[in-house]
């Protein structure tokens, strides 16, 4: 082919043309484009798959696994403080999402505990609900089990944890005593790695393999620095198409470390050796400021390293109830949406 000025124009225009599309057909979910559309890129797609998915999975859950008795069988310890909301309940759906993609071997080296925080507990949707005591292992309430708890899964815990200091109203005082009693339920279980994961996420179906996978990256990165290390799951919003499209980018192992927590993990892992100070840091005041913060301050005093899962294995369905009534959360992760029961649609 005789490549003459013209064509050689028309061909520039063609690839431009073509490039123009798969950026806008790419960025319709990256707030930091220009083809941002908001309506669309908040559209849960995957996420109502997967609430769809882990309601079929709570109307009819498989028996229950015996807890491990042996310390090799104790992988995770996943902890979730609930408090009822307002205008609608995500718990169901989060731990639905959390245990329906796991095979029997998988869960059975998991122990998952839930705080029901309201008191008295019964105010909380999820009390007495049978599919409840049928997946979890443990329920922790601040005043009397339910009658009916034929699986002994409720467990009552003291309201009051300080020596000395009454349990004020305090919003971030309640959230990091509750907290702390998942830390401590955790930390006597003995689990490798404790998980604290909010209320109001949806699970990837992989989010363990990934969870293990960066596992084993992040472990033999903080052995080789020997550094101990501080892992977080970790929500990463914005800023995602250019990392999406640059293949320098892309991880076999999906681990990125992070220098900041920025803010709001709905999902923090913690080895087991961590969780003394974790606990300690979580239970006793003052309160000034959220658990999220204060880690921050700790991991930086204590040199440890941080790392996420990118993409992020969680979506924050939840709803922010401020006085304007509720509103969608700051903190979506749009990559989520883009995952399809097989896989990724586009990009990494
Ligand atoms: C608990 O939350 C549900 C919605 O999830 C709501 O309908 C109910 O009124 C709430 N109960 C209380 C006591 O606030």
């Amino acid at each position: 082919m005789n490549l003459t000025i013209p064509r050689l124009n028309l061909l520039f225009l063609l690839a431009w043309l073509a490039l123009l599309l798969v950026t806008y057909l790419n960025s319709y979910d990256d707030p930091s484009s220009i083809f941002y559309r908001e309506s669309r890129s908040y559209e849960q797609r995957y996420s109502r798959i997967r609430a769809h998915e882990a309601d079929l999975y709570l109307a009819d859950p498989p028996p229950k696994q015996p807890s491990p008795t042996e310390e090799d069988n104790k992988f995770l310890c996943i902890g979730i403080p609930s408090i009822n909301r307002t205008t609608q309940s995500f718990l169901k759906h989060t731990i639905g999402t959390l245990v329906d993609t796991l095979t029997l071997e998988e869960r059975g080296g998991i122990h998952l505990v839930v705080l029901l925080a309201d008191r008295p507990a019964r105010k909380h949707s999820a009390y007495g609900e049978e599919w409840l005591e049928k997946v979890v292992d443990e329920v922790l309430v601040y005043d009397d089990p339910p009658a009916e708890d034929e699986g002994k899964v409720y467990r009552k815990v003291p309201f009051e944890l300080v020596e000395g200091r009454e349990r004020g109203d305090g919003r971030v005082e309640n959230m990091r005593l509750d907290h702390s009693l998942l830390v401590e339920t955790c930390m006597n279980y003995g689990a490798e790695y404790f998980v604290l994961v909010e209320d109001d996420i949806v699970a990837g179906r992989d989010w363990f393999q990934r969870l293990r996978k960066g596992l084993g990256y992040a472990t033999a990165m903080g052995f080789g620095l020997w550094l101990p290390a501080l892992i977080a799951l970790y929500f990463l919003s914005g800023r995602v198409s250019t990392s999406r499209v640059n293949p320098f980018m892309w991880t076999s192992h999906g681990v990125r470390e992070m220098m900041n927590y920025g803010c709001c993990a709905q999902g923090l892992l913690f080895p087991k050796r961590q969780l003394p100070g974790v606990f300690k840091l979580m239970r006793y005041p003052p309160y000034r400021f959220p658990g999220d913060m204060i880690l921050e301050g700790y991991a930086g005093d204590h040199g440890l390293r941080k790392w996420a899962l990118d993409p992020s294995v969680f979506q924050h369905v939840g709803f922010t109830e401020s006085s304007a009534g509720p509103r969608r959360a700051e903190v979506w992760n749009f990559s989520f949406e883009r995952m399809q029961p097989k896989g990724w649609l586009w990009g990494s």
